[in-house]
């Protein structure tokens, strides 16, 4: 198997870097945003409990989603998946810690972790257009703000954490969506 992590912040480009790996790579997509979009549609409990903290631009509390983590990777279907392209996961030092345990679990592991930088110009201008179509309710700029923040703040330290463990490659996440995706194969190209 062949695991990645795509991270960056929000607007970053990873649910659009993360179609183009799927189809070129063969990979499994988990978004654990889409994940908890889905439960919000279909007003589960845990879609219930998530939507106050998305809308507010905050995190799901820690235990909460690495549960439904956990119940992603028990439901996987896709047998045939060569790897799982982890998108919106791990946000937090403590699911990092929990993503290596439920893998190490299942006789795997991180291979690579690919972050996007992108001027936060830029991350505002994105998500505020993706917002004119959107109907996600956190594609607000006082929303994006908070959620930038919260990245800062929260999730940030992750590249520190996948640094010290030999696996981060930082990639400039600005220009066209190609250009983008080819600086992320290359890379990935080396370490297969
Ligand atoms: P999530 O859905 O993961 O949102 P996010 O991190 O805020 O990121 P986005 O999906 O907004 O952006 P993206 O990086 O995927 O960029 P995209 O490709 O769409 O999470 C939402 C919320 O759920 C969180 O705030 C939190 O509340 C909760 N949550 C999720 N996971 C959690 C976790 N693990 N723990 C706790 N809570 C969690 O691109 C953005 C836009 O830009 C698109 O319109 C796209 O078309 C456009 N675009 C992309 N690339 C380019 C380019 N090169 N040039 C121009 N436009 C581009
Ligand atoms: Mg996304």
């Amino acid at each position: 198997m062949f695991n990645l992590v795509i991270f960056g912040a929000p607007g970053s480009g990873k649910g659009t870097q993360s179609e183009k790996l799927i189809d070129k790579y063969g990979l499994y997509h988990i978004s654990t945003g889409q994940v908890l979009r889905d439960q919000i549609a279909r007003k589960t409990p845990d879609g219930i409990l998530a939507d106050s903290y998305i809308s507010k631009g905050h995190l799901i509390p820690d235990d909460l989603m690495v549960k439904i983590l956990g119940d992603v990777l028990d439901s996987k279907k896709d047998l045939t998946a060569k790897g799982i392209v982890f998108d919106g996961f791990p946000r937090t030092i403590k699911q990092a810690e929990a993503l290596r345990k439920m893998l190490d679990e299942r006789g795997t592991g991180i291979h690579a972790v690919i972050g996007l930088d992108v001027d936060e110009d830029e991350l505002i201008k994105r998500l505020l257009n993706r917002g004119k179509t959107s109907g996600r309710s956190d594609d607000n700029l006082d929303t994006i703000k908070e959620r930038l923040n919260v990245y800062h703040n929260e999730t940030s330290p992750l590249r520190e954490y996948y640094s010290s463990l030999g696996c981060y490659h930082p990639i400039d996440g600005s220009g066209t969506v190609d250009d983008i995706f080819d600086r992320i194969a290359n890379h990935v190209d080396k370490l297969k």
